[in-house]
């Protein structure tokens, strides 16, 4: 989605501005532009479709310099990708300019009342209307600029981040928030805006995260923030704990491939973090949460979007085995619209690696008006997810770069393992020797990823068999049933193949069809002692029957795998339950190299955004 950067202070913001765009090029873009108020008194614009390079070529070609300026990387909702569509916005005089993320819904409407009033629209976006209602609230000059700021969007309806200067106002940025992200960085003697961390991350340590109807007004020496009714607020300043190198590629060829190896570390912080020396787990506020509402709960209902949907899926298995509660998994696009029917004292968790996906926070919102508590599972400390739940369960994934989800995946399937583990301690439905026999096989999880990590070159091997194909179906059953959807997510996310995923048991049921010689069919085939491993063997006969060319996620050693398989990628074994954990990193290698292979942008996936912003 859209990224906003801004800057005001004693250097070039041109540079800056780009820096900050750089590292929100991930969050997925196809045009991007600046304005920067420059010595001259000229509010001067530069914009270009496609890559950041363009605008880049632009600056060097036709060089902009000031100290107050504002960056924009465009995902185009309103007006197709184009450079008169392309942020900043102005108005008629090219006096005001802004940058938006979101979707200011009454856009037409106040379109017409300015167009009646005489201003000229350049553009089909919804953002210009703010320059030009600001323009026209300013015209009698009876009000502030930061007064015709908070009244424009008083008026405006929908979502927005926005940064905003003013041509004869050389030393103040204004930063608005109403549901999309914004956060301001407070340097010395310069302050920042952008739409997440990472993006400033080598800029400054210290950020304030604005909440929804405030106004900041940025000088060098100081941030003051107001609400829409002008009430002041005392700005809270937070120290970001996060490494300038979390956010860098530490010499991998992607940000992907770095996140998948990233894993084994990860998920050793949160058991570190979790889980203790008598093999106990622990999730803070969450745990407090959990321990209130544990004996009376009536139902859980997870809910998310996308891969993290996928995590949800996982964490109702458990939730349900363990701590013997009804669970329901449900997208946050289509909870909020379904008028659900939920039974008293039901227990909300919404999962996101972002936090600020527009369809999970309208559920939990709605979820919340239902008198729910909700528990959130997020790996970006300061969203809007975590500020918004009851209790905040922080993934420590670190910044995730690459578009397609990997480490911050892994992250959530463990933090729900820990949420039913400490659901069913705490309901009596679960042991402390069960607890530890789990969390001690938890422990064990990061080496056995670091065994497949160990054998990338492997799967490299058995992709360039596949990576033609046109089509590829993803097999599992019930804990592995979600990891196939996942892997296949992940792979016609980056590689573009066509690829579904499927409980292998409904198979027969239809995609059957599609089985033949050229269909590669990715099985999820551990452990090997299970529930539903014989009918996972029988379902690979029913493949081998049409002779669809299996590729199984496989123990090492599984002579059975062996013979019936055309390529295996061996996994170590851990409980079912937890092979997940294993084995979706087999699956993210495969549709790696399948994208690499396919010569595709792997971190910035074509149309997708990292953090979807709006609906
Ligand atoms: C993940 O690979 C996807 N890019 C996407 O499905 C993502 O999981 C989804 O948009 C939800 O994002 P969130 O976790 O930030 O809420």
């Amino acid at each position: 989605m859209c990224g906003i950067v801004g800057y005001v202070g004693p250097r070039n913001a041109v540079p800056l501005l780009l820096e900050g765009m750089q590292r929100l090029e991930y969050r997925g873009y196809d045009s991007a532009g600046v304005a920067v108020r420059q010595a001259d008194g000229r509010l001067a614009v530069r914009k270009r479709v496609g890559r950041l390079a363009n605008l880049e070529e632009a600056l060097e070609t036709e060089p902009l310099a000031g100290q107050l300026g504002i960056g924009h990387t465009r995902w185009a909702t309103h007006g197709e990708p184009s450079e008169v569509n392309s942020h900043p916005h102005v108005d008629c005089a090219g006096n005001i300019a802004a940058v938006h993320n979101g979707i200011i819904e009454n856009y037409l409407a106040l379109r017409s009342d300015l167009e009646a009033k005489g201003h000229v629209f350049r553009s089909q976006t919804d953002t210009e209307v703010i320059p030009h209602l600001i323009e026209e609230l300013l015209k009698d000059g009876a009000v502030s600029r930061s007064a015709a700021i908070r009244q424009a969007l008083r008026q405006a309806q929908g979502a927005y981040a926005l940064g905003i200067v003013f041509r004869d106002e050389p030393a103040v940025l204004y930063a608005a928030r109403c549901g999309s992200p914004l956060i301001v960085g407070v340097g010395e003697g310069e302050q920042f805006i952008a739409s997440d961390v990472p993006a400033i991350l080598n800029r400054v340590k210290q950020v304030i995260y604005l909440n929804d109807g405030e106004v900041a007004e940025l000088r060098p020496a100081g941030v003051a923030m107001a609400k829409l009714d002008g009430t002041p607020v005392q700005p809270e300043i937070k120290t970001v704990t996060l490494r300038a190198e979390a956010a860098e590629r530490a010499g991998f060829e992607t940000f992907m491939l770095k996140e998948i190896h990233e894993q084994p570390r990860v998920l050793r912080t949160m058991l570190e973090t979790h889980v203790g020396k008598d093999g106990a787990v622990n999730l803070g506020e969450v745990s407090d949460l959990l321990a209130a509402e544990a004996a009376g709960l009536q139902r859980i209902v997870i809910l998310a979007c996308g891969t993290a949907y996928y995590a949800g899926m996982y964490g109702r298995l458990l939730l349900e085995a363990w701590a013997g509660i009804p669970c329901e998994t449900d997208l946050g696009s289509e909870f909020r619209y379904r008028h659900p029917r939920l039974p008293e004292r039901t227990l909300v968790v919404a999962v996101s690696q972002s936090g600020e996906t527009a369809d999970t926070l309208a559920s939990v919102r709605l979820a919340r008006r239902m008198e729910c508590k909700v528990v959130g599972i997020c790996n970006v400390a300061g969203s809007t997810l975590l500020r918004e739940s009851d209790g905040g369960l922080l993934t420590q994934a670190g910044p995730e770069i690459g578009v397609a989800s990997t480490k911050a995946f892994s992250a959530q399937l463990l933090a729900f393992a820990l949420l039913a583990i400490r659901l069913a301690r705490l309901r009596g439905a679960m042991d402390a020797a069960r607890e530890r026999e789990l969390t001690a096989a938890l422990a064990r999880i990061p080496d056995g990823i670091h065994r497949v990590l160990e054998r990338q070159d492997d799967v490299r091997r058995i992709s360039q068999k596949y990576y033609e194909c046109y089509n590829a179906l993803y097999l599992g059953r019930r804990f592995n049933y979600p990891i196939a959807l996942e892997g296949a997510l992940k792979n016609k996310e980056i590689s573009y193949q066509h690829a579904e995923g499927y409980a292998a048991g409904e198979m027969k049921h239809g995609p059957i069809a599609l089985i033949n010689e050229f269909l590669p069919v990715v099985c999820l085939c551990t452990p090997t002692a299970d529930e539903v491993r014989d009918k996972m063997v029988s379902n690979l006969k029913e493949v081998e029957a049409r002779k669809g060319r299996i590729i199984a996620v496989a123990a090492e050693g599984d002579a059975t795998l062996q013979g019936l398989a055309q390529d295996v990628i061996p996994v170590p074994e851990t409980i079912e339950e937890f092979s997940p954990l294993i084995n979706v990193v087999a699956l993210q290698l495969f549709a790696y190299y399948n994208a690499k292979l396919r010569g595709a942008d792997i971190d910035k996936p074509r149309n997708l955004a990292k953090s979807v912003t709006v609906e």
